[in-house]
């Protein structure tokens, strides 16, 4: 069984076709991040007008690459959102056309759920009950599975993603965007106990919250630089030399990592998962990975590396799971987009 995933929820114009939930036959992605990296983040006009130009060869590419014709797909899958309207739009409008003319069933997918279905990409299938921790952009989850579509979400993130945290502090120690792969880059120079920076208090165990460590971040640069509160944060990067930006980003990688490992510990502690999964584009974070098999006390699930960051094979996989368990398709003439959908 072959189902294409299409995925246009932020910046990646991405197509896959996956084969029974865990083959991954191809796998397409063409980024706008290029284009958005000169205005450090996502505008979501320049990510719209790029998916309109990408989509089509894109999913053209997607299955011309394992020379699958539109006979032997089984399924269309589509992200609904959460994500940008403008870009979810896209994904949408093609994945419904697409259903139509070629008469495929349509599934709308939750993009948050799919970042936990490129766990499944693989022989070795990740078994229930399943603790999955999303870590993205856009995200920041807990997520308890009893198996496929039985979720329930233990805690998330009550104001900034992890990720966005990332890409926040990068851009004040004016490092380059995406701020993940920046700072974890600049980190591997810097002392990660140079500064002390806070955990958040949260009254939910498996809540968190990442926008107190970011301007405690800010307020630490500032000591640095002996400026006062009120003083931009966009010039503090030419005022900290190297060594201080190294130092900076190294203490707040491993701050903000150790309070979702934390998190995941005393999950893992208390559901006593079968398994555990990382997601998201964080899960590529390397101090993650480290902190994560030196404290669980089980072998960690992760996807590839190409398959952290938003990706159509994901989708494909949700896709696949939701066919084969015979879950409801979508109207290919009414499926709308949901960008505030949430797990
Ligand atoms: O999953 P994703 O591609 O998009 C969303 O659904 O949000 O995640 C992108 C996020 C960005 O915030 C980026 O800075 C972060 O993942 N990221 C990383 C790393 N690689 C990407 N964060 C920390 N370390 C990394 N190596
Ligand atoms: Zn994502």
């Amino acid at each position: 069984m072959k189902v294409l995933g299409i995925e246009t929820s932020c910046d990646e114009t991405a197509a896959a076709v996956v084969e029974n939930g865990k083959t991954l036959l191809s796998n397409v992605i063409a980024s706008s991040v290029d284009l958005q990296a000169v205005y450090g983040g996502v505008v979501p006009e320049i990510a719209a007008r790029s998916h309109i130009e990408s989509i089509m060869p894109v999913i053209n590419q997607a299955l011309s690459e394992t020379k699958t014709s539109w006979k032997d797909i089984d399924a269309i899958a589509v992200t609904q959102g959460p994500g940008l309207g403008g870009s979810l739009l896209v994904g949408v409008m093609a994945a419904r056309t697409l259903a139509i003319i070629k008469q495929k069933p349509l599934y709308a997918i939750n993009h948050v759920e799919a970042h936990i279905y490129s766990n499944f990409l693989t022989e070795n299938q990740p078994k229930f009950p399943l603790l999955a921790l999303i870590v993205s952009g856009g995200h920041s989850q807990i997520v308890l599975m009893q198996g496929h579509f039985k979720y329930q979400v233990l805690g998330r993130t009550q104001d900034d993603a992890l990720g966005e945290a990332f890409d926040k502090v990068a851009k004040i120690l004016g490092l380059p965007y995406p701020g993940g792969p920046s700072i974890s880059q600049h980190a591997k120079a810097g002392n990660p106990v140079a500064y002390k920076l806070p955990k958040a208090d949260m009254q939910k165990p498996y809540d968190m919250s990442f926008s107190g460590l970011k301007t405690a971040v800010l307020r630490t640069a500032q000591k640095i630089c002996q400026v006062e509160y009120d003083y931009p944060s966009g010039q503090l990067q030419k005022l900290l030399n190297k060594s201080q930006k190294a130092d900076l980003a190294a203490s707040f990688q491993k701050t903000a990592i150790e309070t979702v490992v934390d998190k995941l510990l005393q999950a893992y502690e208390e559901f006593a998962p079968k398994s555990v999964v990382i997601a998201g584009g964080v899960a590529a974070n390397h101090e993650l990975r480290d902190q994560v098999s030196h404290r669980l006390p089980i072998i960690v699930n992760y996807p590839d590396i190409k398959l952290c960051t938003d990706n159509g094979a994901m989708i494909a996989a949700l896709g696949c799971y939701k066919l084969m368990k015979k879950q409801k398709t979508a109207d290919p003439y009414k499926l709308d987009i949901a960008p505030g959908l949430s797990m």
